[in-house]
C-alpha cells in the first residue's frame, strides 16, 4: 500500500488491500508512526529508486512527492510543501 502521507486515509485505504488487517487497525486504532521525511531539495526518490518503479511495476507518482531535488531549494519551494 502506498500513498500521499498528507491526505492518505490509512483505515480506507487498508480496508480495500487487507480488510483483516484494517479490521485490527479501526478496533485497536494506531498509538504512533514513525517517520523518516524526505530530504527536502536534495533528492529525486523517484529517480533513485526507478529501478524498483520498473521491477515491480509500481505506478510512479512523482507529482506528489514532497520536497524533489528536481523542484530545488528556495524558500519558494519550500513553502509549496504542505
Ligand atoms: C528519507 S526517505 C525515508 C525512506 C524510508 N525510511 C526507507 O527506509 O525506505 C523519505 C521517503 O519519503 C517518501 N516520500 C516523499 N514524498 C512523500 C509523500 N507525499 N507521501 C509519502 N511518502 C513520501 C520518499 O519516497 C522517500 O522514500
Amino acid at each position: 500500500m502506498s500513498g500521499d502521507a498528507r491526505t492518505i486515509d490509512i483505515f480506507t485505504a487498508l480496508s480495500k488491500r487487507k480488510k483483516s488487517f484494517a479490521d485490527i487497525l479501526n478496533r485497536q486504532k494506531i498509538s504512533g508512526i514513525f517517520s523518516s521525511p524526505p530530504y527536502v531539495g536534495l533528492i529525486d526518490y523517484h529517480e533513485q529508486h526507478a529501478y524498483a518503479y520498473d521491477l515491480f511495476g509500481f505506478d510512479r507518482k512523482d507529482e506528489l512527492e514532497i520536497g524533489p531535488l528536481f523542484k530545488g531549494q528556495t524558500k519558494e519551494a519550500q513553502k509549496k510543501l504542505c
